[in-house]
């Protein structure tokens, strides 16, 4: 029996590396449970861009400090020049400023705690910004599936995708991420691990379905998940 949204306010954490699946799965999730959903690599992305031109720049870390503290939410419109790889790989270099996650903490935390609850995706939502989440997801995919999904999604936009590259970009991407000293980029201990390498969206999006549910069962019933 699906879980009744109606009654309990809930927040469910995705957290994933670069292209896991990690967007599609939470904005699935989101529709499914009716619920706002927060894609958080958006914000990095639009710092990023706002602090494009002085990547080579000493200034760098205090232009993008100051992007990250003026950062509006029309700021996160323009989806083509956000969900660029390049954008992506910008993205990574504000994220491992901690003045910059600082400046973006208090958005996310608003948005997880609104009334009723939300999903949120990104790389510390369930370690960070909502270590209380109810249900939290880890989505993980080999770098190649990974690669293949984001090229196809590019693809799909029009966009000419160059396949090297591009599984450098994510490679890269992912080393940055996963040594950053302000991340939280880890499977928190409480979160369900999901490997979406061999499934395609409606199934993945079935099997997230289902530990939620069940995570929310147990809830509702008292109990503390295994
Ligand atoms: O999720 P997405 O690939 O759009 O994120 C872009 C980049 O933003 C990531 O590679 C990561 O460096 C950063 N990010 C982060 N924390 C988040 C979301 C994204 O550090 N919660």
């Amino acid at each position: 029996m699906a879980y009744d949204t109606t009654e309990l306010s809930m927040i469910i954490a995705v957290d994933g590396p670069a292209a896991s699946g990690k967007g599609t799965l939470a904005t699935g999730l989101a529709r499914h449970y009716q619920l706002p959903h927060l894609d958080t690599g958006l914000l990095y992305r639009a710092v990023g861009l706002a602090a494009a031109a002085a990547v080579d720049r000493p200034d760098f870390e205090a232009v993008a400090i100051a992007a990250a503290k003026s950062l509006t939410p029309d700021e996160l419109t323009n989806i083509s020049a956000l969900t660029a790889a390049e954008t992506g790989v910008l993205a990574s270099k504000v994220a491992v400023i901690g003045e910059v996650r600082a400046a973006l903490f208090a958005f996310q935390r608003n948005f997880a705690t609104q009334a009723g609850g939300a999903v949120l995706d990104g790389r510390d939502i369930g370690t960070k910004i909502c270590p209380e989440a109810d249900v939290k997801l880890f989505i993980q995919a080999d770098s190649k599936a990974r690669m293949e999904r984001r090229a196809r999604q590019l693809e799909a936009r029009g966009v000419a995708v160059n396949r090297y590259e591009l599984f450098h970009q994510i490679e890269e991407r992912d080393a940055r991420d996963m040594a950053n000293p302000h991340g939280g980029f880890y499977k928190a201990d409480d979160a369900h691990l999901l490997d979406t390498t061999h499934l395609d969206i409606e199934a993945a999006l079935r099997a997230a379905i289902a530990i939620v549910d069940k995570a929310m069962a147990l809830k509702a019933g008292g109990q503390k998940p295994s």
